[in-house]
């Protein structure tokens, strides 16, 4: 079998090739049908003449709707009316399946398309992103396991967040109470010690009721701690690895981004390093386009729009208040007001795509944080326990890789960026 990419490509001009897949479009013109066949890869257009198959085949394809499975043998020929500018005429042609009337027609509701997303994944669009994912994915694990990094796998049921209990799911663990992972923070802490550097990446689950375009309730999570570093270091991969996942997708996937809305070239130029501004810069620089917004207030959407405007490439801002950050963040020993804590903020409204920090590392001050947010510093004794043998300077972050492609790929809604999306509305099919 020939992927239909591949014929696109004009490999195959001239030849006869073999494939299979889906019909996607169809319609007969006097002794002639015109078939857009649909494989994992692409579509390419099918003409099958009714003098140059049996008459039989013809009136099976003549019956076929959208989505019958079809499989096909045929020439390659170069043809400007084709779509892709190639064609296949058909010597042999067989419907595998006759499909019944296909749901999804045209100019369908966004809520509709949501209800049958189990067909919907077979439209184009989604196919596209499928294979820009695929290769986002591809490229995270191999800039981290080229640095260095090892994979290490932490649980999903747990039996405390990291993020603060608001956004935690609760699950019933067998009459006791246990939450789905929001972060595998707490366990890459403990793992930093044993792996000194160490990454995955896994789903996460967050609560939130935010209706917004960059919001999921459960989502793909890049992780990674390091042991013996700061949080400069860790800025140093995190603008690595989006560099590195961009250069992958315009190198192996130029088409694809293409379609989406991204030119390779544009994500080529995402090179490190990336502009950073701390966070007190940051309201300067919101000030001065009349924004204003009180210090220790966390950026909002607006913000982070208005911070990005017209640049290329995301933004690292760092330093931000200690207030209302996560009880592990790390205090800057200049400015105990502040953490060592970063995000790097994409443009295009979707936003924050990595958040970070060094982590402190002191145990009575962590102990102490955890109080003052309301938690009970015994339910997290086994975390403490990194603080008690071999404390060490640490650093780490996450990176919402659908939050990744949404940007790389311009998409205006993150629920496009992954196969089936859970929002606090949805949870099927
Ligand atoms: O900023 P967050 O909450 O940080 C943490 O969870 C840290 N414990 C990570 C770490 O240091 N190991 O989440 C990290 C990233 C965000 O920057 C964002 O890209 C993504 O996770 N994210 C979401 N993506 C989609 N939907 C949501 N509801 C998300 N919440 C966070
Ligand atoms: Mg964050």
């Amino acid at each position: 079998m020939t992927a239909v990419a591949d014929i696109l490509k004009g490999r195959h001009a001239g030849t006869e090739v073999q494939l299979r897949g889906w019909v996607y479009r169809i319609r007969t013109v006097g002794g002639k049908a015109f078939v857009v066949v649909r494989d994992a890869t692409g579509i390419v257009q099918v003409t099958v003449s009714r003098d140059a198959v049996p008459a039989d085949d013809f009136a099976a394809v003549e019956r076929a709707l959208i989505e019958s499975a079809v499989e096909v043998r045929g020439t390659v020929a170069k043809d400007a009316r084709a779509p892709g500018g190639v064609e296949i005429r058909a010597s042999h042609v067989r419907v595998v399946h006759f499909a019944e009337k296909f749901p999804i027609q045209e100019d369908l509701s966004e809520e509709f398309l949501l209800d049958v997303r189990h067909l919907w994944v077979r439209s184009q669009r989604m196919t596209t992103m499928f294979r820009v994912r695929h290769t986002a994915f591809d490229a995270v694990h191999e800039y981290f396991r080229e640095k260095g990094f090892w994979e290490v796998h932490p649980p999903m049921i747990t039996p405390a967040g990291s993020e603060g209990g608001s956004t935690l799911f609760e699950v019933d663990y067998f009459g006791r109470k246990a939450y789905l992972t929001q972060s595998w923070q707490l366990y890459a802490e403990a793992l930093a010690v044993a792996m000194e550097k160490v990454y995955y990446i896994g789903p996460s689950f967050r609560a939130e009721k935010s209706r917004t375009s960059r919001h999921l309730t459960e989502y793909w999570h890049a992780e990674i701690e390091e042991a013996w570093a700061g949080m400069e270091d860790v800025i140093e991969h995190a603008e690595g690895v989006i560099a590195h996942t961009c250069r992958r997708v315009a190198d192996e996937r130029p088409d694809d981004v293409a379609a989406l809305g991204r030119t390779p070239e544009f994500l080529k130029a995402v090179t490190p390093p990336f502009e950073h501004v701390t966070y007190e810069e940051a309201l300067k620089i919101l000030k001065s386009k009349g924004m204003e917004l009180e210090w220790g207030k966390d950026l909002r959407t607006l913000e982070e729009r208005a911070l990005t405007e017209g640049k290329s490439k995301p933004i690292v801002v760092t330093h931000y208040p200690k207030v209302s950050q996560a009880f592990y963040k790390a205090r800057d020993p200049a400015r105990p007001d502040l953490v060592l804590a970063f995000d790097v903020i994409g443009g295009d409204g979707v936003g924050e795509i990595v958040g970070g920090s060094e982590r402190e590392t002191d145990l009575a001050t962590i102990e102490k944080s955890l109080a003052e947010q309301g938690e009970d510093p015994r339910r997290y004794a086994w975390y403490l326990d990194s603080r008690r043998y071999g404390s060490v300077q640490h650093a780490g972050f996450g990176m919402g890789m659908e939050r990744l492609i949404q940007w790389i790929c311009k998409l205006d809604h993150i629920r496009d960026a992954i196969p089936f999306p859970r929002t606090p509305a949805r949870f099927s099919p």
